[in-house]
């Protein structure tokens, strides 16, 4: 594992140094769900309810953490989730994700919601995928899938859990609007966080001004830092099958729904032609009494897997609960937070101290299970 140069020992402490670090209206963006918010203790609870049942005497002194996803190798058995906005937690924190995500060989997926270019991630290296949320507009969307696939992205991720936008009561009571509207009432806030201000907002201002939605069309693009109108980041209230049916058509890579909770749901993904689904419940930013992702993961691997890749994201902050979703049948998984804590307490070598955390405990699970390689893990590892 990588040096710890951090004092960073787990998820929780890079989140403890995230929190620390910015601005309330960035943090609460960054970590908090939606509504009464019972949606993330409940991803937790669901992993934390899960137990192992260790084998002994296997032989463990060559653990095989690699594995194949879409084709292509990843060291470790999961994925960088796409998250908007990264870019207001670290000055071009997408660069710093990406760049740590090929560094570790892991894949990493740029969001629509990015506050950078497709293009700008074209010389990163790694295996990139790429993110949509549609837009009224569906040409202009059509024309950013086109983009993704120039510039080397290998995989296209439908997100369908937002049909309309959610309902983040936060936003009104922190002052900082949709999400990052500088004013009067958090002003002394933002002052009180001059690393933030200097390291993130100075350099921004620096090199050319506070950073756009950028994979936005031209004539939506606005400041994310003025704050966007309800609604106006995407539009998918109308989209239904035939719609992801079109997006098939005009995209030649792997193709994906995430978000997906119910089998029926998986089962039309796999007759649609998707390539793979997530099972996800947006890390509880969406709806907030949704099904915990693991709990809805075993019926959503009955119906489809062998016949597509299930990956699986919420609420995942030790590699042990990506051992588990491996155990209940999930190809991979992804994370959103884990790495953006990394992200925001130090940039790039937080975001790769985040992944090595993960990895190292990933492989130390599968030591202490008896497994030496990720097609060892199944339902038997658990009881
Ligand atoms: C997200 N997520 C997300 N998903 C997506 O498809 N497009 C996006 O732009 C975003 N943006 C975003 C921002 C932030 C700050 C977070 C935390 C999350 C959801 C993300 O891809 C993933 O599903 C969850 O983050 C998984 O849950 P955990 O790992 O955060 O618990």
């Amino acid at each position: 594992m990588g040096m710890d140069t951090l004092g960073c020992f787990n998820i929780a402490d890079l989140r403890e140094k995230a929190r620390r670090r910015l601005p309330l209206g960035v943090w609460e963006y960054l970590e908090r769900g939606v509504e009464d918010e019972t949606g993330m203790d409940r991803n937790r609870s669901a992993f934390d309810g899960l137990t192992f049942r260790p084998r002994v005497l296997r032989k463990v002194d060559a653990i095989d953490t690699r594995t194949t996803i879409f084709g292509q190798e990843s060291a470790l058995p999961f994925a960088i989730a796409p998250t908007g906005a990264a870019g207001i937690m670290w000055y071009r924190g997408d660069h710093d994700l990406a760049r740590a995500a090929a560094a570790a060989g892991i894949p990493f997926t740029i969001s629509s919601a990015s506050t950078m270019d497709v293009e700008e991630f074209a010389d990163l290296g790694g295996n990139r995928w790429f993110q949509l949320y549609l837009w009224e507009n569906r040409e202009l969307s059509h024309d950013v899938v086109r983009r993704a696939h120039e510039v080397g992205c290998e995989a296209l991720f439908v997100t369908l859990d937002l049909p309309v936008p959610p309902n983040r009561e936060y936003l009104a009571h922190n002052g900082f609007g949709m999400p990052f509207a500088l004013n009067r009432r958090n002003l002394p806030d933002i002052l009180a966080h001059p690393r933030w201000l200097t390291g993130v907002i100075g350099r921004y201002m620096l090199s050319g001004g506070i950073p756009k939605q950028a994979n936005l069309p031209k004539a939506m693009k606005h400041s994310v830092i003025r704050g966007a109108k309800p609604g106006a980041l995407f539009k998918q209230d109308d989209l239904d099958w035939d719609g992801i049916k079109r997006l098939r058509d005009i995209w030649q890579g792997a193709f994906v729904l995430k978000g997906i909770l119910h089998p029926d749901d998986a089962r039309m993904a796999l007759e649609v032609g998707a390539d793979g689904v997530v099972v996800s419940n947006h890390g509880a930013r969406a709806l907030d009494h949704s099904v915990a992702a693991i709990d809805a993961l075993p019926e959503v691997v009955e119906a489809v897997s062998g016949k597509m890749t299930v990956l699986l994201d919420s609420g995942i902050r030790r590699g042990s609960d990506i051992v588990k979703a491996l155990a209940l049948g999930a190809d991979g998984a992804m994370v959103g937070r884990a790495t953006l804590y990394g992200l925001a307490a130090a940039g790039e070598p937080g975001v790769a101290r985040a992944i090595d955390l993960l990895g190292d405990e990933v492989s130390r699970t599968m030591a202490m299970l008896g497994l030496s390689s990720i097609d060892q893990i199944d339902r038997a590892a658990l009881g």
